[in-house]
C-alpha cells in the first residue's frame, strides 16, 4: 500500500500578525502544494526524507529521532498518533512539492498536514479534517511557538476563508467569476515566523495605547475586504491591501527588499500590493490587470516571481495498490 497526500500553499491576503491578537484575517489557499509519498518499510527506523529542506530524519520504534533538527516536529505526529492508541509501523515518506520554504507561504503546515493524514492512512485511520487541523496546529507550535492557527486551517481545508482565533472560520465563496491569480515575488531572505510573532507582540506591550488603534484599524479594514470581495471589487481590494501594507510596516514586520517589490509592482500597474505572512522577508502579493508584464519588473529583486491560482483545495489523501 501507497499513500499519497498533497496539501495547498496558502497567502494570507489581509490581517497577518493581527489574527495572533484575535483580530480577524483573510486567506487563501494558492495551487503549488506539497506531495507526501508514504510507503511500508520491513522495519524501524522510520525514514522521512524532505526534497524541498534537503533533509533526512530516522525515527526508531521508541520514537527517537537522529538527522536533520529541521524535521524533528514530524516525530510528534507519530506521538499523537500513538496517543490515540493506533498501533505504529515502520515507513518510508517522501516530502516534496513546489513551495519555498520559510517564505511566508504556508509550506511547514502544508507538509505537516500532508505528511498526518499520510501517516494516519497507512495506520488505518482516515483522519477528519478536524482532527487534521489539530494535529497540524500541534506540529505548528513546535515550529512557531505561538500560531493563530490560519496557516493549518487553510491548509486542510483549502479555498478562501475569513479566520478568527478560537472561533474557527467561514468559508468565502468565491465563484468562478470572482476569482482573480495573484502576482507573489519572493525575496532572497529566510525568517522565522515564531521570532516575528514574538517581536511584534513585544512591541505591542511597549506601545499599546498608538498600536491599540492599529489593531482597530486591522479589523475595520478586513471588513472592508470582505465586501470588496463580495462585490469583486479589485480596485477596493487593491487599495485596501496598499493599506493593510501600511499597517504591516507600522508594527516593524516590512523590510527593504519588500518595500522595494512592493513599489515595484504598484508603479508598474498593479492595484495593490502587500508582503504576506510573517514578513521581515518571504514574499510580497500584488493583485495586477497586468501580471505577467509586472513579473518581468520584479524579476531582478526576487529570488521566485510567479502567478498563483486562489481558492485550491485543501489536503487531498489517496491510497495507490
Ligand atoms: C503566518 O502565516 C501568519 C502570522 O499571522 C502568524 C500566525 O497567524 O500564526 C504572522
Amino acid at each position: 500500500m501507497i499513500v499519497l497526500s498533497s496539501s495547498p500553499g496558502k497567502v494570507i491576503l489581509f490581517g497577518e500578525h493581527f489574527v495572533v491578537k484575535g483580530r480577524p484575517a483573510i486567506a487563501t489557499a494558492i495551487n503549488l502544494r506539497t506531495r507526501v509519498t508514504l510507503r511500508p518499510k520491513d522495519s524501524w527506523p522510520s525514514i522521512i526524507r524532505s526534497k524541498p529542506l534537503n533533509a533526512l530524519l530516522k525515527i526508531d520504534n521508541n520514537l527517537n529521532a537522529t538527522g536533520s533538527k529541521s524535521l524533528i516536529h514530524f516525530v510528534k505526529a507519530l506521538e499523537l498518533l500513538s496517543e490515540k492508541g493506533f498501533k505504529l509501523k515502520p515507513f518510508e515518506a517522501n516530502i516534496s512539492g513546489e513551495l519555498p520554504p520559510s517564505a511566508g507561504l504556508g509550506s511547514s503546515a502544508s507538509s505537516a498536514a500532508s505528511f498526518i493524514s499520510a501517516l494516519s492512512e497507512y495506520l488505518g485511520y482516515h483522519i477528519e479534517k478536524k482532527d487534521l487541523f489539530i494535529l497540524t496546529n500541534e506540529l505548528e507550535k513546535i515550529i512557531h511557538k505561538n500560531p493563530s492557527g490560519i496557516d493549518s486551517t487553510i491548509v486542510v481545508y483549502g479555498g478562501t476563508i475569513l479566520y478568527r482565533k478560537n472561533e474557527g472560520f467561514t468559508r468565502l465563496n468565491l465563484n468562478q467569476s470572482k476569482r482573480f491569480s495573484l502576482l507573489i515575488a519572493c525575496t532572497k531572505s529566510k525568517r522565522s515566523t515564531g521570532e516575528l510573532v514574538e517581536h511584534v507582540l513585544k512591541l505591542v506591550e511597549r506601545h499599546q495605547k498608538v498600536l491599540d488603534h492599529v489593531y482597530d484599524a486591522a479589523e475595520v479594514l478586513v471588513k472592508e475586504a470582505l465586501k470588496s470581495l463580495e462585490e469583486n471589487n479589485l480596485i477596493k481590494l487593491g487599495e485596501l491591501m496598499n493599506i493593510n501594507q501600511g499597517l504591516l510596516y507600522a508594527i516593524g514586520v516590512s523590510s527593504l527588499e519588500l518595500e522595494r517589490m512592493i513599489f515595484e509592482a504598484r508603479v508598474s500597474g498593479c492595484l495593490g500590493s502587500k508582503l504576506t505572512g510573517a514578513g521581515g522577508g518571504g514574499c510580497m502579493i500584488a493583485v495586477c490587470d497586468n501580471p505577467k508584464e509586472v513579473m518581468s519588473k520584479l524579476s531582478p529583486f526576487a529570488e521566485k516571481v510567479f502567478i498563483a491560482d486562489i481558492n485550491a483545495p485543501g489536503t487531498e489523501v489517496k491510497l495507490i495498490k
